[in-house]
């Protein structure tokens, strides 16, 4: 089922969420089918649970190649619960990201350029991956989610932050996390 993303403002997005204790539950399940099509409906690149109200640790991403964006990177469809990130180097890079939660904007946002994650699946399996760029901005951006924070509050020069069609005129950028 389609669900209502909350919008930057609502004190929701701002709490940290909690540990998803059981797996392989219907609820689960079902709050992962929910964060899918709302997903798609709106072509994000990423949803975090407290997007749709959901105060738990549950994260999905994934991004397929996609002409308008020859320069992103694919991210293979994940579902991600309880993650634990782990920079691997001090190196950090700038680039612009957006959020379904901020819809319509775009802001130039540092992150670590490499790290490993590990976390959980659906069924509660264990798995990490060590990942960079576009996939280590996606994971970051959407497990500051879980903690509430919104990447407006990571840019650090303000007036690189603006509308998408005011700062991009004509142009498409990167999906929306
Ligand atoms: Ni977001």
């Amino acid at each position: 089922m389609i669900r209502d993303v909350l919008r930057m403002g609502d004190e929701r997005l701002l709490q940290r969420s909690a540990e998803v204790e059981r797996f392989g539950t219907p609820d689960l399940a079902a709050l992962l089918q929910d964060m899918r099509d709302t997903m798609a409906h709106l072509n994000g690149a990423g949803l975090a649970a407290p997007q749709i109200g959901v105060s738990l640790r549950v994260v999905i991403f994934g991004v397929t190649s996609n002409p308008r964006y020859p320069d992103v990177e694919e991210v293979p469809d994940t579902v991600l619960i309880n993650p634990v990130l782990t920079p691997l180097s001090d190196e950090m890079e700038e680039s612009w990201e957006g959020c379904l939660s901020v819809p319509g904007m775009r802001g130039w946002v540092p992150r670590w350029t490499r790290l490993k994650y590990a976390g959980f699946d659906e069924q509660g399996n264990r798995f990490e991956r060590t990942v960079g760029d576009f996939h280590a901005r996606v994971v970051q951006h959407e497990c500051d989610h879980l903690d509430g924070i919104l990447y407006p509050m990571r840019i650090r020069d303000l007036s690189k932050f603006g509308f998408l069609d005011a700062l991009f005129p004509g142009q498409d950028l990167p999906p929306e996390e």
